[in-house]
């Protein structure tokens, strides 16, 4: 095989390993029009195939000299506590085979407990909070497990319809190995009313997989006096894969 082909198997199995076909239940539509904005901007083309390799080459990468323990405590970051719920929020990352992924990148974003966002964009009218930012990181252990210590978001309004709300959550990129790994999904909370009013939610068609989206209040997890835990796996392939928010 010569070097060309070589890449483009190589590029070939990658594409089967993370295509949707199959996954289409469990996926977001990507068109889905009571989630108003992903009628214009959902990809409309194939996907662009690239040599991984390539990319590699000038793509950024993460180990443990780039984190700071610090990074995981979205409590932690300014001189005062924040206002709302502490809890934990922890879990693994997982192949399709229920291997652990190690070493894995792991950020989040998140309104903070009054459902506000530290971006120009959002302008409603919820305080923010000056000892809390929203964003934080860190790496999977050698058993793939991520933990966060942060304070439980609010619902927002977004405005995609009268009186929506998106249901309180916490958005997850994985990195990967590589930077064309890179994966985003959202986390839920158990037990929220507006998950059954959210389009973002509903646009996935199985609602087994919609499921998996919510994580599960974990008693063994909270620590008294302190903090409220919750546990949350993530599946990168196979059968019970995580919903992500863009295709593979
Ligand atoms: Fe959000």
């Amino acid at each position: 095989m010569t070097g060309q082909a070589q890449i483009s198997a190589e590029i070939a199995a990658i594409q089967a390993e993370y295509s949707r076909a199959g996954l289409a239940e469990s996926q977001p539509r990507l068109d889905y029009p009571p989630y108003r904005s992903s009628v214009l901007r959902h990809p409309k083309n194939a996907l662009h195939l690239v040599d991984p390799e390539s990319v590699e080459l000038q793509a950024p990468c993460f180990g443990d000299a780039d984190m700071d323990p610090l990074d995981a405590d979205l409590t932690a970051r300014h001189s005062g506590d924040p206002i709302g719920e502490r809890t934990v929020v922890t879990g693994r990352i997982l192949d399709g085979d229920g291997r652990p992924v190690r070493r894995q990148l792991v950020e989040i974003w998140q309104a903070n407990a009054s459902g506000r966002y530290i971006h120009q964009g959002d302008r409603h009218p919820a305080p923010l909070d000056p000892h809390f930012t929203g964003a934080g990181r860190c790496l999977t252990d050698d058993d793939g497990f991520y933990r966060f210590t942060t304070i439980k978001p609010g619902p927002y309004p977004w405005r995609n319809h009268h009186n929506a709300w998106r249901p309180a959550h916490i958005h997850f990129s994985l990195f990967g190995s590589d930077f064309t790994q890179r994966m985003i999904t959202q986390m839920y909370f158990p037990g929220d009313p507006l998950l059954a009013l959210d389009p973002i939610y509903q646009s996935i068609p199985d609602p087994r997989a919609r499921d998996r989206l919510v994580a599960a209040y974990d008693h063994e997890l909270s620590i008294p006096e302190w903090a409220t835990g919750y546990r949350w796996d993530i599946v990168l392939t196979g059968p019970a894969t995580t919903p992500f928010e863009e295709p593979r």
